[in-house]
């Protein structure tokens, strides 16, 4: 028999004054008596669900609530379950001392992002978020948007009226540069920063290798590990550079590589060169690749939905009158921020995550888990049940309108709980200001072709596709 989940029934806000994405309330699903606990069906002999998983990774895991609330799945020698309803979501997001960073996607991520906030243990969360939160006040905002600003109007400025750019790689261009400057403003100082190939080969390598349910495979020497393991002792040199050159200028840049090299904990200890690494890497390669996903999506949107973009136009040439949005002008683009939001919402670049049972066996919606076994939980299958999203495969901005507050649980593009995002409301805000300013200027029309589908992998991104720029008459 299933008893409400421990905890007062709202996740905890730990993001200490980010500004939010919007946060809709949705119509609230009638809480069953009992959460089913099944096995998927399908399994092969000794491979179980892997192949299925590999293969077709979003119809498989969205296909899942059909058969319960909580899953078990056999991906090769792993077991593993999925939390596939709000209540057991909620339940393991909130006691995140049971269910601990780790798992099937955190164990292998770990071999990048270290031991940052991303990925350290709970037993150390909590040191972690109170050194780096300075870094995500909401004064900071201001500061990061008008860099962004400066990014997004440099990375349009050669666009030429016809021309045909590569969306996925453009928009990674753009937030890699942005996401660069508010981490290091002063990246000159290191010399020039070749971080864009080393992030990029690295961010595919990442999404691919923590899907692998056979880890040997991505030991074996094929080329492309060896240009992964190239790439990630390029990018650690490159944050080492940096953090020398830091130290010996001792100047306060006011940025976050600066409030990384000041933070003090309680006994006045400061992070090590180590430490500081790892948060470094763990920023760039979790603000950057999420941004840039979120942009490609949107355009695809927006360049299926004329009418949605013929309102967004009239918003934008409204408030902005042909000039870049800058942080101030957000309030007046409610349009703009809802449709951040519902891209996020049909596709949430974070769409797969992981917990491990940490001591001891543990009670999920009132069945036991052993412990150490992995619980996953996708953003992207409960923002596909159609009982919390009617309509769920229409792409409409106004359903975020009249509900301002979700219910806990149903959508997640950013996580919830202690280990939700720290940098919701900066991703938001780069996303919601380069949409403005693109799209006062540029029509973005997909070059008519196959279909643009996600690429397989823990991040959802869009698979590299074209589109013709077209100016927008003023
Ligand atoms: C649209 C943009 C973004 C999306 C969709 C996104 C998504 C997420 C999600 C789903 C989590 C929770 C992971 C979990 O439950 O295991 C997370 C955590 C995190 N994100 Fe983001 N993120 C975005 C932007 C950013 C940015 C811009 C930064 C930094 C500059 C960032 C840094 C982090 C960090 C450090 C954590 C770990 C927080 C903790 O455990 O305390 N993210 N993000």
């Amino acid at each position: 028999m299933f008893t409400q989940p421990p905890g007062d029934g709202r996740f905890a806000d730990h993001g200490q004054g980010s500004c939010r994405s919007p946060t809709p309330t949705l119509k609230v699903t009638p809480v069953p008596t009992q959460y089913i606990l099944t096995t998927a069906p399908g399994a092969l002999p000794l491979l179980g669900h892997a192949p299925a998983f590999v293969r077709r990774p979003y119809e498989f895991v969205a296909g899942l609530p059909a058969h319960g609330d909580l899953v078990r799945l056999r991906l090769g020698p792993l077991d593993a379950y999925v939390a596939c309803h709000p209540d057991l979501v909620r339940q393991l997001l909130t006691e995140h001392r049971v269910y601990d960073k780790g798992g099937l996607i955190f164990d292998r991520a770990r071999e990048v992002f270290g031991d940052g906030l991303i990925t350290c243990p709970a037993s150390d969360h909590r040191r972690q978020r109170r050194l780096l939160q300075p870094a995500f006040h909401r004064e900071r905002l201001p500061g990061y948007a008008a860099i962004m600003a400066e990014e997004i109007a440099g990375a349009i400025a050669p666009w030429r009226n016809g021309q045909v750019i590569d969306v996925p790689a453009a928009m990674h261009r753009l937030t890699i540069a942005a996401t660069a400057r508010c981490l290091f403003a002063a990246h000159e100082q290191a010399g020039s920063l070749p971080v864009h190939d080393s992030m990029n080969i690295v961010i595919k390598g990442v999404a691919r290798r923590v899907m692998m349910p056979l880890p040997g495979l991505n030991r074996i020497p094929t080329p492309g590990n060896h240009r992964y393991q190239r790439a990630r002792a390029d990018l650690a040199e490159i944050t080492r550079r940096l953090i020398a050159a830091y130290r010996a200028a001792g100047t306060d840049h006011h940025d976050l590589l600066s409030i990384l090299l000041a933070a003090r904990d309680d006994d006045g200890r400061g992070l090590s060169d180590e430490e500081i690494h790892d948060q470094m890497v763990t920023f760039l390669l979790a603000g950057m690749e999420t941004t840039a996903a979120t942009l490609s999506w949107a355009w695809t949107l927006l360049a299926a939905h004329p009418s949605v973009r013929e309102r967004l136009h009239t918003e934008l040439d409204t408030v902005l009158d042909g000039r870049p949005a800058r942080h101030e002008d957000l309030p007046a683009l409610p349009l703009t921020t809802r449709i951040v939001t519902e891209t996020l919402r049909l596709y949430p670049p974070a769409w797969i995550l992981s917990r491990v049972v940490a001591d001891g066996d543990a009670e999920l919606g009132g069945h036991r888990v052993p412990a150490g076994a992995t619980i996953l939980y996708s953003p992207y299958l409960l923002h596909r049940r159609a009982d919390l999203f009617p309509a769920l495969d229409r792409f409409d901005p106004d359903r975020w309108l009249t509900n301002s507050r979700p219910t806990p649980g149903t959508y997640t593009p950013f996580g919830a709980g202690a280990r939700r995002c720290i940098g919701d409301a900066v991703g938001t805000t780069e996303a919601t200001l380069a949409i403005a300013t693109i799209a006062t200027h540029w029509s973005l029309t997909p070059i008519p072709g196959r279909p643009i589908r996600p690429t397989r992998g823990s991040s959802m991104t869009p698979r590299p596709f074209t589109a013709t720029l077209t100016r927008r008459p003023r």
